[in-house]
């Protein structure tokens, strides 16, 4: 089984560009709804939940881990690899690949959690290949709880997205990684707010894209996961609105089991 872990239930946007991606492939997720969110606490509680997100999800029997969650993956992935021995694969470095093989475009946004932009990850691993490039952070605080609360279309949110993007226009961004999970929901209005000649990553696909490219180069890690299509979604706390967001990113009913750590 693959094992996907999010702070929460926005890490479903990972499972359904994986499920587009690798349909057959069994999939076992882990959402931290009782500790939600990450993106505001300080790196060492983050490392300190995703290594138990992480090891929940290989005594459930995961032989191989996908962090989706953003402010997971960067402050917790050196951590995480260094005490696991399974393949993991983290959302920062897809989305980072994506950007830097664009050599006619210099300038890149990041937006994502405070405790994303403020980690440094995409800058370090963006300027480590392309130095050329220009990078500026933008933290969005208030997009996780308007995704949450469902408000995808509302006025308000387009005014907010185009007040955090402001400073980014300013910059000429060239390219705009989303980097949270929930944000590829916004993606249609953030893609408007920025303009149509700025190149949008969504990390979620870049991951999935890149899990495709892992499994092809590891034939031996590819041979012992699941392939009968089944997904098994725990949480550690169930609420009516838990399961009514996972219904809008997956589009389809799912039963959230709950799971004490
Ligand atoms: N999953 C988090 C991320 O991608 C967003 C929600 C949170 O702050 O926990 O950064």
């Amino acid at each position: 089984m693959i094992g996907v872990f999010d702070s929460g239930i926005g890490g479903l946007t990972v499972v359904r560009a994986l499920k587009h991606h690798l349909p057959d492939y069994d999939i076992l997720y882990f959402g931290d709804t009782a500790r939600t969110p990450y993106g505001t606490k300080s790196p060492e509680t983050v490392i300190q939940y995703a290594i138990e997100d992480a090891e929940m999800l290989l005594q459930k029997g995961a032989q191989m881990l996908v962090v989706a969650c953003n402010t997971a993956s960067s402050v917790a992935t050196v951590t995480l690899k260094e005490r696991l021995d399974v393949p993991i694969l983290e959302v920062i470095s897809p989305a980072v690949k994506m950007a830097v093989s664009d050599s006619k475009r210099t300038c890149v946004g990041i937006i994502g959690t405070r405790a994303t932009v403020n980690s440094g990850v995409y800058e370090d691993k963006i300027k480590a290949v392309r130095p050329d490039m220009k990078v500026y952070g933008q933290p969005c605080p208030l997009l996780v709880p308007l995704v949450e609360e469902g408000w995808l279309e509302k006025g308000e949110t387009r005014k907010i997205v185009k007040k955090y993007l402001h400073p980014l226009k300013l910059k000429q961004i060239d390219i705009l990684i989303l980097g949270c999970t929930h944000y590829p929901l916004l993606k249609k209005i953030i893609q408007a707010k920025i303009g149509k000649r700025v190149k949008v990553i969504d990390s979620s696909e870049a991951l999935s894209d890149s899990v495709t490219d892992f499994l092809r180069r590891n034939p031996h890690v590819d041979s012992r996961l699941g392939k009968t299509g089944t997904r098994q979604f725990y949480v550690s706390d169930v609420t009516e609105q838990f399961q009514r967001i996972a219904k809008t990113i997956l589009k389809t009913t799912v039963t959230l089991e709950h799971i004490r750590l």
